[in-house]
């Protein structure tokens, strides 16, 4: 896969302006170049100038945790320890999601998808696959649950599964936790709400209930890695998460989301994201929505 230096495409991830003078941490040009190169070796994330006061804030916390005063100190201590490369992505990344987030993706889910799953006219296997690639604290993989679950209430005859992953292992223990405050529900049609209850510890959180949390598999993977399954997906949610890559990482990245996908089956995009180069097995068939010709 390609991870050459190429210009980020759009400023996607919110800078958040430190003055240098009110700065905690000594961060020099080379301690920002170096970081930018970890991100993008490491993680395929692709970091432009705009970007520095956003390296130095999220990576700062790092540094208080290790009681270092300095990113060069940082920058030492992460060559030494390569445990640390987990912490400094889990830092550098952009985790925000929600409930039914581009809610357009799960109606055409349902219709595209799930219904033609259950009544037999999808080409399938028998099975039903789903990968929310890049998933974060869960939001995503939990609403094809929901989505899924009401449809077909009783899973005795339907082997379903979704694989939920990110880079990002804080992410994740989120996401497996399942736990989210009340105040995120917001965006979740009522017929949904019941397939999360009260934990009983916290009256402002909702839990996920096992009916949807035992759909899901969450696993840690770095998309630019290679990818430890062979089976192909009905349909693949990777949203938001391309936005941070250079075009010839997303390019590549498609390419192998195609190879995933079963003929017929469906990749969703996020909002602002677009395909640069060609993909000719992939068939635009509605908003950031794409089918793999059969
Ligand atoms: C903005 S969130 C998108 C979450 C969800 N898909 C959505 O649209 O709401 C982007 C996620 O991509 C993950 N990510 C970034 N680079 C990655 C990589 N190389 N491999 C896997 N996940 C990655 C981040 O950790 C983050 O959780």
């Amino acid at each position: 896969m390609a991870r050459q230096a190429h210009k980020v495409a759009a400023p996607v991830i919110p800078d958040l302006a430190v003055p240098e003078a009110a700065r905690e941490f000594a961060f020099s040009d080379a301690d920002f170049r170096n970081l930018v190169q970890l991100a993008r070796e490491h993680a395929g994330i692709a970091l432009s100038d705009s970007k520095r006061n956003l390296v130095y804030t999220r990576v700062s916390r790092r540094l208080r945790a290790l009681g270092f005063t300095a990113f060069r100190q940082y920058r030492d201590y992460l060559a030494k320890n390569s445990g640390e490369l987990e912490s400094f992505i889990n830092a550098i990344s952009t985790n925000l999601t929600k409930f039914f987030r581009e809610s357009h993706h799960f109606d055409h889910f349902r219709s595209h998808v799930v219904q033609p799953f259950l009544n037999g006219s999808l080409r399938s296997d028998g099975r039903l696959r789903v990968w929310s690639a890049g998933c974060s604290t869960g939001e995503e993989p939990y609403t094809i649950a929901a989505v899924l679950r009401h449809e077909m209430p009783s899973t005795s005859r339907h082997d379903i599964r979704i694989l939920a992953t990110d880079i990002d292992t804080d992410v994740l223990a989120k996401g497996a936790r399942g736990v989210y405050p009340v105040s995120g529900f917001d965006n979740v049609p009522r017929i949904y709400r019941d397939y999360f209850e009260p934990t009983g510890e916290r009256d402002d959180s909702l839990m996920a209930k096992e009916s949807i949390r035992s759909l899901i598999a969450f696993r840690r993977l770095n998309l630019m890695d290679p990818w430890p399954f062979r089976g192909k997906f009905d349909a693949i949610f990777c949203r938001n998460v391309m936005i941070y890559f250079d075009n010839p990482t997303k390019t590549a990245l498609i390419d192998r989301f195609i190879q995933s996908i079963k003929p017929g089956g469906f990749l969703y995009i996020g909002h602002s994201e677009s395909f640069h180069g060609t993909h000719a097995e992939l068939q635009l068939v509605g908003r950031t929505t794409y089918r793999r010709k059969a």
